[in-house]
């Protein structure tokens, strides 16, 4: 075995998804997010497109989303969908987190791959970030509110027309216990067929 399959096992069972509320104040430092988006990029993807793009908001660049991010919440959800708790959340965010990631699809010139196969690369790439996250005891938090799929958040991340934002990929320090977790069984989710 060239790599410790119980290590690697453990890190992904141990793999938790933990909020900005429940992140501490302490801070995770750009090296660490370097580190983390540099494992993201050795995803796969066909073709080798790399179609991943990350647009990586820390320090002054949080406020931009926490004016933005809540106004776009408004101004996209129909007014009997329109919960006041939620829109407060997004605002509170920025602020609970050190680093937030627009994690984003560019789609390729000439189309050469399927859209949805561009977009599985792009969500190794997340995996990729979590596991990563997972070492360092930082906590990870793919959120993808409705609002990200709009014109409107593809204007104000500078995307082209056919490229997706595809989720807001929270960071923090965790203020109390990692999480635990459960999953169905691999009976349930698995058929085998041998002849
Ligand atoms: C594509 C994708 C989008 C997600 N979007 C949200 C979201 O909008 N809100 C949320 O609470 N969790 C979201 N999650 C995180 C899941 O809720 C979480 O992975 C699941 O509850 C399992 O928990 P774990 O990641 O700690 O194992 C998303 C996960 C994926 C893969």
């Amino acid at each position: 075995m060239r790599f410790n399959l119980s290590e690697i096992s453990a890190l992904i069972k141990h793999r938790r998804s933990l909020k900005p509320e429940d992140y501490s104040s302490r801070k995770v430092q750009r090296d660490m997010v370097e580190n983390i988006l540099n494992n993201a990029i050795w995803a796969p993807s066909h073709g080798l497109t790399q179609p991943w793009r990350f647009k990586v908001f820390m320090d002054g660049g949080l406020d931009k989303l926490k004016a933005f991010l809540p106004e776009l919440y408004e101004a996209t959800t129909p007014a009997e969908l329109f919960n006041p708790k939620k829109q407060e959340k997004l605002q509170l965010r920025p602020s609970q987190s050190s680093v937030i990631i627009a994690v984003c699809m560019e789609r390729e010139a000439a189309e050469r791959i399927p859209e949805i196969e561009e977009i599985q690369a792009v969500a190794c790439a997340v995996q990729n970030m979590y596991l990563t996250c997972t070492a360092y005891g930082i906590g990870g938090f793919w959120s993808s509110p409705k609002f990200i799929y709009t014109p409107e958040m593809n204007a104000f991340l500078g995307l082209g027309e056919k490229d997706k934002c595809l989720g807001l990929f929270y960071m923090g320090y965790p203020a109390g216990e990692w999480p635990k977790s459960h999953r169905k069984p691999l009976e349930y989710v698995s058929e085998w067929i041998t002849e």
